[in-house]
């Protein structure tokens, strides 16, 4: 496994941060999918993986608690939560006690004695720069204070933030208050590459989340037409999606080379403030498969801007385009 350090924290953190979205059923269950899940984290743990993503929203604590709890790594595993507040229902108020709430609840629920890094995220309804641009500047100086409160009793190491857009990153960059951004970014999604040379002047790290772009980046969802009509990545909001992957494989043949997934996953990671990508991870095979892509030489980072440029012509130049159905909370 290879570490970086996070933009100028003291973090040494493994390249994969472990993404447990869909990794458990929503409820705790003795059924396949959290098996498969809870067998997948164990296996990263084993790899090395010491980084982890979570969310009460995803429902899948329940499992990284079961690993956790008397796991010899515990005390080496550092965590990125989620912490969306204000969220939609706070009517554009920020509550320093939810904020702490949150908190505690993620200390308790995964076992630690510190959440290495808050992913903080500011929401309105609906949740649009219109609203969000200025509500950011009525609220960030409490939420910085709300942060250094919690810093000094040990429970927190750094504040990022997922901005949603560009303009919202760019408020987020110049504010001082961040030690970096957490955004999608993959072959298909490059918006946030624009914020690269900014975040790497400033010091400042970036952490990609959905590098695989939910699975359409892999070898084995690659072709459209040999999905099951199950799949999700079958449905109908998909077909854009295969068309500029269509485009790109085809531009890019040579550096994709004998995998897609290896590909998608070192371009995620082929910019120096690229410290480590959250991907998601559902069984062994697939961690053990992103383990051994992490093994090849970092891609030319001129790759990104290149890709970049070949699908800003496409159809997905609107990034809004290129969502996905399932709703980014
Ligand atoms: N707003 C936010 O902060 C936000 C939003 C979205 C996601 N996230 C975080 O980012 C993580 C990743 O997002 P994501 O799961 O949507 O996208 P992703 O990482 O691009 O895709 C992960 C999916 O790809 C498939 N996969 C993983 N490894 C593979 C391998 N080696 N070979 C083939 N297929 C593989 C799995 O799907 P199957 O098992 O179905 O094949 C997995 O669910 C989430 O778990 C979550 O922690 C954060």
């Amino acid at each position: 496994m290879k570490y970086r350090t996070l933009g100028q924290t003291d973090l040494n953190v493994s390249a994969i941060c472990f993404g447990p979205m869909r990794s458990a059923s929503r409820q705790p269950e003795d059924d396949d999918k959290s098996r498969r899940g809870e067998q997948a984290l164990r296996y990263a743990l084993d790899c090395g993986v010491n980084f982890l993503h979570s969310s009460y929203e995803y429902g899948t604590r329940w499992m990284m608690e079961r690993v956790l709890k008397d796991h010899p790594k515990r005390g080496e595993v550092h965590h990125v939560i989620k912490l969306p507040v204000p969220d939609g229902e706070d009517e554009e108020q920020f509550h320093p006690a939810k904020f702490e709430m949150r908190i505690d609840e993620a200390l308790q629920d995964l076992h630690a004695e510190r959440i290495s890094v808050l992913q903080w995220m500011w929401r309105s309804s609906p949740n649009s720069d219109h609203k969000r641009l200025p509500l950011f500047g009525r609220i960030i100086e409490d939420v910085s204070k709300t942060f250094d409160r919690l810093h000094d009793k040990g429970k927190v190491g750094y504040l990022m933030t997922y901005p949603y857009t560009l303009p919202c990153g760019r408020l987020a960059l110049e504010s001082g208050h961040f030690a970096g951004l957490i955004a999608p970014f993959n072959v298909l999604e490059t918006e946030f590459s624009d914020l690269f040379e900014d975040l790497s002047s400033r010091g400042l790290g970036f952490m990609p989340f959905r590098p695989l772009y939910q699975g359409v980046l892999t070898d084995q969802r690659a072709d459209a037409s040999s999905l099951s009509s199950d799949d999700r990545c079958a449905a109908d909001s998909y077909r854009k999606v295969y068309k500029t992957l269509g485009m790109v494989r085809e531009t890019f043949g040579d550096a994709i080379g004998s995998s897609l997934t290896a590909f998608a996953v070192r371009f995620a990671l082929a910019h120096p403030v690229c410290s480590s990508v959250i991907v998601g991870l559902n069984t062994v095979d697939q961690v053990d498969g992103l383990v051994h892509a992490l093994e090849q030489p970092r891609l030319p980072t001129d790759i990104v801007a290149r890709v970049q440029q070949a699908t800003s012509t496409s159809v997905l130049a609107e990034p809004s385009h290129a969502r996905s159905a399932e709703k980014d909370k």
